[in-house]
């Protein structure tokens, strides 16, 4: 530590930061209700996809109050494509829980805030040091990256005796008061400067404190260990069509509150078993979640998408409702609806793509089944962060 003269280090920081900042709307405000919501939303996303959805929340839910009120439903929709979707339950769950038990003000140390649902050590540290002015040291992937160059941290950041070193690294670079733009700064510098591959040293605030540059290390800092590589499931789904009273509907079900995906709707169905066909699967998923039989006819559509940890190929087949009355089994709810209801839900993005195949398509006329018709479509998480 002796090395690295940290109050210039600090200035130097600070300073840049001061010219430098990116201009970013949840920086125009001192509300730390605002605050919280941007630094949930940036937890595995990035800025510049965060941005429109920040925005439409906050004119959807304009105070903690309002958020603690509102249908969770309503509150998945106005995420709807984000990911990660238990951060908008637990945001919900937690608006209701400091409503209840602190009048609706947020706490203001970062201990309090991590006590509260999806609030990890990094955000609690963001929210207290940025909202607050609490001198917290905040460690995200972009800070990380800086410190591990700055200071020539060699081992694998997955290492939790590295990751103890990162913190007491933050945390003793601290300048005290000045937390929230320090900890911005760090990260403005990660995500514009510092960057994973190529960083621009030439315009880099604290390039001569570089350790890692010094050492030509900077390409190669930090040190990562090969993620595993992610499983790749196959998935069949039913678009069920209704008789009698459902003619014209489709069966949507609601996924369970605790699982992947939790609280949004999708088309009924499940994983392929080995060896099985896709359609036979289909119609065994449909009668283990929702108890019904089903005659399934021809394919509507293929989606690929890549979740955080696995990818799935889905493929969709026209249903037609033979026997049985539908019950949520594997599922948290049912419900026989017309197309343009299930534009008013929340549904995964991969489930979409697979609606947004059937308006290309002819809707089948009641429970006849459609030739066939295949749309090959795939799709990404948006903006992931590494
Ligand atoms: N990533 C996480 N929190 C951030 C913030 N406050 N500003 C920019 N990027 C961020």
């Amino acid at each position: 530590m002796a090395k690295h003269p940290l109050p210039a280090l600090r200035r130097r920081i600070l300073a840049w930061y001061a010219t430098s900042a990116r201009d970013l709307p949840w920086r125009a405000t001192r509300d730390p209700y605002r605050i919280w919501v941007s630094e949930i939303m940036l937890q595995q996303t990035q800025v510049e996809t965060v941005i429109p959805y920040y925005r439409r929340f906050l004119r959807a839910f304009p105070t903690l109050k309002f958020l603690a009120s509102a249908d969770i439903d309503d509150v998945l929709k106005c995420w709807e494509h984000l990911g990660y979707y238990a951060r908008a339950r637990n945001l919900h769950k937690a608006a209701g829980i400091v409503l209840r038990e602190n009048g609706g003000r947020l706490p203001k140390t970062a201990d309090a805030l991590a006590a509260l649902p999806g609030v990890g050590r990094y955000t609690a540290a963001a929210i207290a040091s940025i909202a607050f002015g609490q001198d917290a040291a905040a460690l995200d992937g972009n800070i990380r990256r800086v410190l591990c160059r700055l200071f020539r941290i060699q081992g694998d950041t997955r290492d939790t005796k590295i990751q103890q070193q990162l913190w007491a690294l933050a945390a003793e670079l601290l300048p005290l008061g000045r937390a929230g733009d320090f900890n911005q700064a760090l990260m403005d510098l990660g995500a514009t400067i510092c960057t994973p591959r190529s960083p621009a040293c030439a315009r880099c605030p604290v390039a001569r404190h570089c350790q890692a540059r010094r050492h030509m290390q900077q390409d190669e800092l930090p040190k990562i260990n090969r993620k595993k590589p992610v499983p790749h499931y196959r998935v069949a789904v039913g678009i069920v069509h209704g008789k009698a009273a459902n003619a014209g509907r489709i069966l949507m079900a609601k996924r369970k509150a605790d699982a992947l995906l939790g609280g949004l709707w999708e088309f009924p169905g499940g994983k392929i078993k080995r060896g099985e066909k896709p359609a036979d699967a289909a119609a065994r998923e449909i009668r283990e979640e929702i108890g019904i039989e089903v005659q399934v006819g021809p394919r509507a559509a293929v989606v690929r998408h890549a979740y955080s940890h696995f990818r799935v190929t889905i493929e969709a087949f026209h249903c037609k409702h033979t026997s049985g009355r539908p019950r949520a089994i594997a599922c948290k709810e049912i419900r026989w609806l017309r197309p343009p209801e299930i534009r008013h839900l929340a549904i995964p993005k991969a489930s979409d793509k697979i609606f947004k195949a059937l308006g290309r398509l002819p809707l089948s006329p009641a429970g006849a089944l459609l030739p066939n018709s295949i749309v090959l479509l795939s799709c990404d998480s948006p903006g992931r962060r590494r």
